[in-house]
């Protein structure tokens, strides 16, 4: 009897050793190598895509994408206008977020356009979704539920029904019986979502595969896995709120950073159409430490609440927490309002929050961080109609940022009339747009025109 080939594979990276290691070197993850049996060759990279020898690129033919609008607005931006033939889309987010609601949802919309839907559950029994479906009131005829978890079966079954697409939930059930490790393993992972792929290509038939996030916030087990599939979406929110966000981290076929703005009702997810106003229909009006900062989100503007508490220590260190924001950079910004400002803020707790459970990564928000701690500190607060935006240099000098007109013309069309904006954007501006527009130059601008009129 031959000898059973395996190796050790790290589970977090996938980064496969002939021994096993206390810590991979690729990734630096402790304990995560199992043993796996060493894959069969089944894919070869040249046969992915049919072709077969080198050919001259302008003489391959069909290079415009057919896109299928899936008539959710919200989604299709993110998928960058559409479905396109073939795509392998993974869906990643935590628990109990809403990732099979969303493709529920979307699965009967394609089944209602574009044809039969296979439903692939490994997760949940027919039962549950069907029971899901009724409270979501989604039309449901065309979805074809397939509760099967071995990936050669489902092809099989995919390559006899010819379905208009396909949606895996989750991937981490999926297993092909060539490996003998367990379901939800880097090399089952990594050998299901290649056979999918290779199916999705030849048969031009999209495939949607959900994905689980670990603590760590990675896609479970495969950074491999997002190296496979053409398009990456994150859908991601606080569990404590009602707004989810649909972000896409990689696409073959559009742009990235885009997002997609949703609620979850009692009948599912409902698209937000104007994010800006949602996030701001709460705001309070006249408190000191809340500020509207216009920030991008891919192409598209959003308006956000930034809120800042300033209050004096009580226990010897001073606290600062951040949400939403990167807390090195509110950290980096108060030490530029204590140097540059002269603000004192040595002896005092600073929590910085971004309203309605939102994450926003973009430099441009600094000038509202700055904006909110000064109106906390001073216990001034800043006119409801005024809004910021502009990045912070250590210096204190306010730099320019990006699309400086669109960030305006969302604020302008919400009712704002005075923006408080970096001076390099101040000077390119064709027009004013009705608002009243102060370039500030630094943050001492910046605080003088905080205390000017509102
Ligand atoms: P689910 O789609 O099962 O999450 P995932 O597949 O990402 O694990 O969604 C689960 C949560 O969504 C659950 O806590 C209940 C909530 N939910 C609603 O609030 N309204 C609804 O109509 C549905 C279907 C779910
Ligand atoms: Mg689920």
């Amino acid at each position: 009897m031959s000898k059973l080939k395996t190796s050790f594979q790290c589970q977090a990276c996938g980064y496969v050793s002939p021994k096993w290691l206390g810590k991979c070197p690729d990734c630096g993850a402790w304990n995560s190598f199992a043993e796996e049996r060493d894959a069969p060759k089944t894919l070869r990279a040249s046969s992915r895509h049919g072709a077969t020898a080198p050919q001259p690129l302008d003489t391959i033919s069909g290079g415009t994408e057919q896109r299928k609008p899936l008539g959710i607005a919200e989604f299709d931006r993110v998928l960058g206008g559409g479905l396109v033939n073939g795509a392998m889309i993974l869906i990643g987010g935590d628990p109990g977020i809403g990732k099979s609601t969303l493709l529920l949802q979307a699965a009967s919309r394609i089944s209602a356009q574009l044809g039969p839907l296979l439903y692939v559950s490994g997760e949940e029994s027919p039962e549950q979704i069907k029971l899901r479906a009724e409270r979501m009131q989604v039309n449901s005829g065309g979805i074809l539920l397939y509760p099967e978890t071995v990936v050669e079966t489902i092809v099989a079954t995919a390559r006899e029904v010819k379905p208009a697409a396909i949606v895996i939930d989750s991937i981490q059930t999926i297993y092909t019986e060539e490996l003998t490790s367990a379901p939800g393993s880097v090399g089952q992972i990594r050998e299901s979502a290649a056979k999918l792929m290779f199916f999705a290509k030849r048969s031009d038939i999209p495939v949607f595969l959900i994905g689980h996030v670990t603590k760590e916030g990675a896609i479970a087990g495969p950074r491999v896995l997002e190296h496979i599939v053409d398009t990456v979406l994150y859908f991601e929110g606080d569990r404590g709120h009602p707004y989810r966000i649909l972000r896409t981290v990689k696409n073959r076929f559009g742009s990235t950073n885009e997002i997609g703005v949703f609620e979850m009702t009692d009948q599912g997810l409902s698209e937000i159409r104007n994010p800006s106003e949602l996030f701001l229909s709460e705001r309070p009006q006249d408190v000191a430490g809340s500020t509207v900062v216009a920030s991008m989100e891919g192409t598209r503007p959003l308006l956000v609440e930034i809120q800042a508490l300033v209050s004096p220590t009580t226990f010897g260190i001073p606290r600062r927490t951040s949400m939403g924001v990167d807390f090195n950079r509110v950290n980096l910004l108060i030490a530029v309002l204590e140097k540059k400002a002269g603000l004192h803020l040595g002896g005092m707790d600073v929590f910085i929050n971004i309203v309605g459970g939102l994450k926003i990564v973009e430099p441009a928000t600094d000038l509202g961080v700055v904006a909110a701690i000064v109106s906390s500190f001073r216990e001034v607060p800043v006119p409801p109609r005024t809004f910021l935006f502009g990045e912070v240099g250590l210096s204190g000098e306010v730099r320019a940022v990006a699309q400086g007109e669109s960030r305006i013309k969302e604020a302008a069309k919400i009712g704002f009339t005075r923006a408080i904006i970096p001076r390099g954007n101040a000077s390119r501006l064709a027009q004013d747009f009705g608002l009243t527009i102060e370039g500030v130059r630094d943050i001492e601008d910046v605080i003088e025109s905080l205390r000017g009129r509102g």
